[in-house]
């Protein structure tokens, strides 16, 4: 970074600092926090820049050469699966003069050719071939020349990737996502659906409805037919008693995990899972509550129950006994963001044999 980026970035920490220490404990956050364009690149930075963000399922990526591209914010993601069978993140930018060298969302692809002038990269990132090379020929050895590789972690399919030079520690979420989402067998899932919604607000008003379910009475009444959020305590705890012993009778133990505050902190990954029942009688998240698909991984019955992960800022992870869903928020501008829905189901499932696409994406 150049000294003039630095002090811009020091002066966006100053703003945010700043408007921490005049924020009420308890009351929304004041406007700067989602129209301001210092706080929106301080947010880039130390956010989308520093945490693990949850990409998509192995299964996009399944053979050799697949590769899908993914924005968040300015920079744009490669990941690809090369001839070895190797999974990388790859920063989305050429060597040469930077231009973008996908411009597809997805595909499959023997090497990753730039459309400027045609530098040709192999599935790890290196430079393979300069057309017309010239003066330019000892740059194809050049190391340096190879595309910028990125982080990458999968645990139960699912893709991670971290911008930053030295990640925060991912363990904590391996372990969380592996006793969460293992019992479903999600890294055998297949994807039976996804859709991108693009948002006009600043990524915080999206992940904060993401995350409050205040809003689910009014706004979801279908979702609240099902979902026991506004219970007193009591009827709820008992609710969920019934429900893990339901789980565990499946032979299943889910338990939840709590590193969520202090743990980017102190140079970990946040992350919690956590179990909620759903109303007696409600096997799973469809409208009515009915099963809408087969039972995933060790599950042998419907245990009426949905397991909920929060990784980083913006990963959100949701499982029914017959179905998941997984959340991916990213900022593109400082007003502008997407959401990205992407249902799991067992990896043997055959739509309109064994689940009915519109039943399962009714919400
Ligand atoms: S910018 Fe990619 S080949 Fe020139
Ligand atoms: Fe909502």
């Amino acid at each position: 970074m150049n000294n003039a980026l630095n002090a811009e970035a020091a002066a966006s920490s100053v703003l945010v600092d700043h408007l921490v220490r005049q924020q009420t404990l308890g009351r929304s956050l004041a406007q700067p926090f989602y129209t301001s364009d210092a706080v929106f690149q301080h947010d880039m930075d130390t956010v989308f820049m520093r945490h693990w963000l949850c990409l998509g399922h192995e299964s996009q990526v399944a053979n050799p050469g697949d590769f899908l591209t993914r924005t968040i914010g300015r920079e744009s993601v490669i990941v690809v699966r090369d001839r070895e069978g190797v999974v990388r993140a790859l920063a989305n930018v050429c060597r040469h003069r930077g231009s973008r060298i996908c411009a597809k969302e997805s595909g499959n692809t023997a090497m990753l050719v730039c459309p400027y002038h045609a530098w040709t990269y192999d599935l790890t990132g290196e430079l393979r071939a300069i057309p017309h090379a010239g003066d330019l020929a000892s740059a194809v050895a050049d190391p340096d020349n190879s595309l910028q590789l990125l982080q990458l972690r999968i645990v139960q399919g699912l893709i991670f990737i971290s911008f930053a030079v030295k990640p925060l520690d991912f363990s904590e979420v391996e372990r969380a996502i592996d006793s969460s989402y293992g019992p479903y067998d999600w890294k055998n899932a297949r994807i039976a659906h996804r859709e991108t919604y693009s948002i006009s607000a600043n990524w915080k008003l999206a992940v904060e409805n993401y995350v409050e379910c205040y809003h689910c009475g009014p706004s979801h009444p279908e979702y609240s037919t099902l979902h026991a959020l506004a219970q007193p305590t009591d009827r709820i705890q008992a609710m969920n008693d019934a429900m893990r012993r339901r789980t565990a009778g499946n032979g299943v133990n889910i338990p939840e995990v709590e590193a969520w505050w202090p743990s980017s902190r102190q140079g970990g990954e946040a992350v919690c899972s956590f179990r909620d029942a759903l109303y007696d009688g409600i096997q799973t998240g469809s409208d009515g509550g009915k099963p809408v698909a087969p039972l995933m991984g060790q599950f042998k019955s419907y245990d009426g129950g949905v397991t909920s992960a929060h990784v980083g800022p913006a990963s959100f992870l949701v499982a029914y006994a017959d179905y998941g869903v997984i959340y991916r928020f990213a900022p593109l501008t400082l007003q502008t963001c997407e959401m990205e829905l992407i249902w799991l189901v067992a990896g043997e499932a055959v739509e309109g044999r064994d689940y009915d696409l519109k039943k399962l994406t009714w919400l």
